[in-house]
């Protein structure tokens, strides 16, 4: 099959791509390095002509009050162009709970992003992650200061990079699902704790407080982040961390 992969330049989008072409397809990465603009629609046309499938895993530069706009404006731009070229499955990667979390503006972003493809006129995937792996380190320098890193308790299933990108490449070179399918790493830690097994792990003598009020995942309430029943990746985090 050919196959688009929008932001295939992105941590999961390059791994999508290697993925598609060992299992033999025609995948291409397209991003704003390569020519490709989701917003301003340039190179759109071209990108999508002749795919059977557009994977997209553009992501927002902010996780702030301006990422809804840029979901909204590049889905549509991206729904028209696929939709002009006839392609038949769209796939998007989104969040474990992203419609729970109404106070993050990026949550709800993704959520609008959801919306508008299933709204649009293409048959379609959404493969719904919990939060990756890789991402731990940004998340202890948002609410890190001098020897302390402060982290809520909230639970977490992370999943590696490598693993969501098997799966999305597993669906996108399937049928749509016309749904959503949820992916996960096989555990579930509490986030103050991960951060203190990822700074023993690393040697790093500074201290997790636990702090209900700290960072983005203070807004989570309850275990909406997770789900013991999704697809289960096989990566183990101190595994990943070794
Ligand atoms: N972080 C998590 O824990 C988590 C969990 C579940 C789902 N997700 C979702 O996973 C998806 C992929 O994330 P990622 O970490 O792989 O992202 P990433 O590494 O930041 O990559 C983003 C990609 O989007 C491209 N891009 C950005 N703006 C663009 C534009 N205007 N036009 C064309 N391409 C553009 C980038 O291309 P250039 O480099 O050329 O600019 C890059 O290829 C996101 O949609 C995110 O919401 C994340």
């Amino acid at each position: 099959m050919k196959i688009a992969v929008i932001g295939g330049t992105g941590l999961i989008g390059s791994q999508v791509v290697t993925d598609l072409i060992a299992a033999g397809h025609e995948a291409v990465p397209h991003s704003k390095s390569t020519g490709v603009d989701v917003i301003s629609g340039q190179g759109l046309d071209q990108a999508v002509a002749g795919a059977d499938v557009v994977v997209n895993l553009t992501n927002s530069p902010t996780f702030d009050e301006a990422s809804p706009a840029f979901f909204q404006t590049s889905m549509d731009n991206l729904l028209a162009a696929a939709h002009k070229g006839g392609v038949g499955h769209f796939v998007i990667l989104s969040i474990v709970g992203v419609d729970r979390v109404p106070e993050l503006d990026y949550y709800k972003a993704k959520a609008l992003q959801e919306q508008i493809l299933a709204a649009g006129p293409i048959p379609y995937s959404i493969v719904r992650a919990t939060q990756f792996m890789e991402f731990m380190d940004a998340v202890m320098s948002w609410t890190a200061d001098g020897e302390t890193v402060r982290l809520p308790a909230t639970p977490i299933q992370p999943i590696a990079a490598k693993d969501v990108a098997d799966a999305v490449a597993q669906v996108a070179a399937g049928a749509p699902l016309n749904g959503i399918r949820n992916i996960a790493g096989p555990e579930i830690f509490p986030l103050d704790e991960l951060g203190r097994i990822t700074l023993s792990h690393k040697g790093d003598n500074r201290t997790v407080a636990t702090d209900p009020t700290a960072g983005m995942f203070a807004a989570v309430k309850g275990d909406v982040l997770t789900d013991e029943h999704a697809h289960l990746a096989p990566t183990r985090y101190t595994d990943w961390l070794s």
